[in-house]
């Protein structure tokens, strides 16, 4: 923690790992904060679009122009931090790569979708006492490499992995700065509930939209899809049970209609994959659930049928 010298108290000192949505749209608030923060992109390109004329970020509150340093991953992860945040997608989560040095021995906060969270990737050698998992509904866009867009405002809620307890003391340090940043941040003392949750979301909201180029808003609007949504998140949720976390078939859904309704206006992650023809987050969307599934000898039709019609629709993209 470094003092910013201009009375606005204690500053950290935060890599953000990955410059998609999500990474520049965290970066955005924690420098625009006071932190000091380095962005980590994987293209230079970028690196050097985001250097010379910063994050545009624009949301409800207006348009707003912040300065990260930014610098490409290839030259590892800085050490002088006191925590860091990787925001890459589920598909490339075993590609992060510290560099020589290696991960710095600070906390690590995993945004991502996908129940995967739920579990350190073993590519990473990060220890469980240190790892963090965050869940986020905001509706978040990026139209190009330095801009992010908000379309749907939400909740970031962070949390450890394990039987449900009290957050750790870094976990609070975190949600601290994130909520003082400006970010709907909670630490739930109940990761897997979140997450599973946040999957049921994704598997219903993600395929639908990307499948029909339309808004999540629109699930809601025609009364076969929203059946075919509600079917999905009916089938989540069995294996939500099998994985120990008990939500009735209500509250599922109530969640899962919140999230469409508060992003209402955004495409999904996984539309903006196929308009920018991007690999979509298949894996960590899908492909977990079908395995866990499979595993559990729990029998998700509909959850299939929808995970098979998106991978056609991606299969030429690379
Ligand atoms: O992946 C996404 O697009 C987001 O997780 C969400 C919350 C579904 C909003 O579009």
């Amino acid at each position: 923690m470094v003092d910013d010298g201009a009375g606005r108290g204690e500053r950290d000192r935060i890599a953000v790992v990955g410059a998609g949505a999500v990474g520049l749209w965290l970066a955005a608030h924690l420098a625009e904060a006071g932190h000091r923060v380095t962005l980590l992109c994987r293209r230079e390109k970028q690196c050097q679009v985001i250097g010379e004329r910063g994050i545009r970020w624009v949301s409800a509150r207006g348009e707003t122009t912040v300065f990260p340093e930014c610098r490409p991953v290839s030259r590892g992860f800085p050490r002088e931090v006191d925590w860091m945040a990787v925001c890459v997608k589920g598909e490339d989560r075993d590609r992060v790569d510290p560099g020589p040095a290696g991960w710095p021995p600070v906390p690590v906060l995993r945004i991502q979708n996908g129940v995967d969270l739920l579990r350190i990737p073993r590519t990473w050698g990060v220890p469980p006492s240190r790892y963090a998992a965050g869940v986020l509904t905001y509706g978040l866009m990026r139209p190009d490499d330095r801009t992010v867009e908000v379309r749907g405002e939400g909740t970031l809620t962070i949390g450890v992995p394990g039987p449900p307890g009290e957050p750790p003391p870094f976990l609070r340090r975190m949600e601290q700065v994130l909520r003082e940043a400006g970010i709907a941040a909670a630490a739930s003392p109940d990761l897997a509930r979140e997450v599973w949750r946040k999957a049921a979301a994704n598997a219903a909201i993600n395929g639908l939209t990307a499948l029909l180029e339309c808004c999540n808003g629109e699930i809601l609007h025609r009364s076969a899809v929203r059946a075919v949504a509600a079917d999905v998140v009916r089938e989540v949720g069995r294996l939500a049970a099998r994985a120990g976390v008990a939500e009735t078939e209500e509250t599922l859904w109530s969640y899962v209609l919140e999230v469409i309704r508060a992003t209402a206006r955004n495409r999904s992650s996984m539309l903006q994959d196929w308009e920018f023809r991007r690999r979509p987050e298949w894996d960590a969307v899908y492909g977990d659930l079908l395995k866990a599934a499979e595993e559990a000898g729990v029998s998700v039709p509909v959850l299939a049928t929808v995970a098979r019609l998106v991978q056609s629709k991606f299969q030429n993209i690379k």
